[in-house]
């Protein structure tokens, strides 16, 4: 459930109308709403409770949404979170969620990213091979510091879904195989440095279906055991993020309840500490983006072509993934009017700034307003200035109030990035 409905023929979120956050802050514009971020959070937190498997470590993974505002709205109910770079450490710091909540995953972290996560105090590193335990245990050694670890593993599991956003098959770059957990673990043991503290997996993105999930988390189970046998402490295991949500026309996706049953049947008498990272769930439908039709080109020949003000620099997962957005005019259709199929583009010089072809649509025209639905997650925290087109703005509702929470860039400020090299300047 989200807070966009159409009320007195008109889209809103929350308590304020979709259409007056565009007339103020122009378009393109996200919304996002504080009472979905909210409730989707707090559904996947309760969804464990009761199922004996103990409080687990909900980190959300800061990739889907990382605006500072959506972060705080999320610490403040408790989340924790999920970080790939030192940027976003930085960020969910910043945001007020503490280093005893914040998971460092990720591929190809540097010793430098290493070494501000060690400092800071962050509650476990996901070490994904053994290069990189060997440079995390350099750098904690060096630092005085014994740092927390699990180990990334790739339970060679096909989650279904886009190739681009699969994980967990061994021909994927990320974490290690089963054999080489093992041997990394009891390496991990040995060092002074390091805490070996537990094993993690994700295994793909915009899962819809429990069942490699659970195929996953079985061969998890079987690590720990595994682990255990051989005499090593296992307290926690991260089984990463991934469940899908209800993008319109596409499978619907187990609810939170059934997933944290499945995990609770997988897991059950384990006794592991148990996190999470789930990114998309809470915030894709969260939030919308919110565009301008700048007109409507009919080819004689046939095509008709509904044009945007908004690109594919503003929400890439079209162009990426061919990824479905339900679009939604912000005039609530009438009953009566009969569907008009447009494909859909923007403004940006590319073929692949097709947003979808043949959709159909309520007859629109230059001026009206449409709404990109479920595009709160890898959204704005995707969008570039390609086309130098600058970079959208952000919007947080919260009840009837609403805040610019990124700014759109003027021209001014947009070029003031790039200082002219000296010998260029006039
Ligand atoms: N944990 C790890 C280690 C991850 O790599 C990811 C996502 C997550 C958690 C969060 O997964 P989620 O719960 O959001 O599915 N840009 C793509 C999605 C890429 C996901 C990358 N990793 C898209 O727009 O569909």
């Amino acid at each position: 459930m989200d807070h966009f409905d159409y009320r007195d023929g008109e889209l809103w979120c929350e308590g304020v109308a979709l259409s007056a956050i565009a007339k103020a802050v122009g378009t393109p514009v996200y919304v996002y709403s504080s009472a979905t971020l909210e409730r989707h959070f707090n559904v996947f937190q309760d969804a464990f409770k009761g199922l004996g498997v103990g409080e687990p470590l909900v980190a959300y993974a800061v990739k889907a949404n990382s605006n500072l505002s959506v972060l705080s709205t999320l610490a403040a109910q408790g989340a924790g979170a999920d970080t790939v770079s030192e940027g976003e450490v930085r960020r969910a710091l910043a945001a007020g969620i503490p280093p005893s909540r914040i998971v460092f995953s990720g591929v190809g972290k540097t010793a430098a990213e290493l070494a501000f996560a060690v400092q800071t105090g962050v509650c476990e590193i996901n070490v994904e091979s053994e290069p990189e335990l060997d440079l995390l245990a350099e750098v904690a050694a060096r630092l005085g510091k014994r740092q927390a670890i699990a180990i990334r593993v790739n339970p060679d599991v096909s989650a279904g879904g886009h190739a681009k956003i699969a994980t967990g098959k061994s021909e994927n770059k990320f974490g290690v195989s089963f054999a080489e957990a093992l041997r990394l673990y009891a390496k991990a043991e040995s060092l002074p440095s390091i805490h070996a503290a537990g094993v993690a997996c994700h295994i793909g993105s915009q899962i819809t279906d429990l069942t490699p999930m659970r195929e996953a988390f079985a061969k998890m189970r079987g690590l720990v055991e595994n682990l255990r046998q051989h005499g090593h402490r296992v307290e926690r295991l991260d089984l990463g993020g991934g469940l899908g949500v209800p993008y319109f026309n596409q499978p619907t996706p187990p609810a939170p309840d059934a997933f944290a049953a499945m995990v609770a049947e997988v897991t059950q008498g384990l006794d592991v500490q148990l996190a999470f990272e789930p990114g998309r769930m809470i915030a894709a439908n969260a939030g919308v983006l919110i565009s301008e039709v700048i007109h409507v080109h009919e080819r004689p020949e046939g095509r008709r072509f509904l044009v945007l003000d908004a690109g594919m620099n503003d929400l890439i997962r079209p162009a990426m993934y061919d990824a479905y957005h339900a679009i939604s005019p912000l005039k609530e259709p009438t009953g009566d009017a009969s569907l008009v199929t447009y494909d859909v583009v923007g403004p940006v010089c590319e073929t692949g700034d097709t947003f979808t072809r043949d959709r159909d649509l309520p007859p629109l025209g230059s001026g009206d307003l449409v709404a990109f639905l479920s595009a709160g997650a890898y959204g704005a925290a995707m969008s570039s200035e390609y086309n130098s087109r600058p970079l959208v703005p952000e919007v947080l509702v919260k009840g009837d109030d609403y805040a610019v929470i990124r700014p759109r860039p003027s021209y001014d400020e947009m070029l003031a990035r790039e200082p002219m090299a000296p010998w260029l300047k006039a």
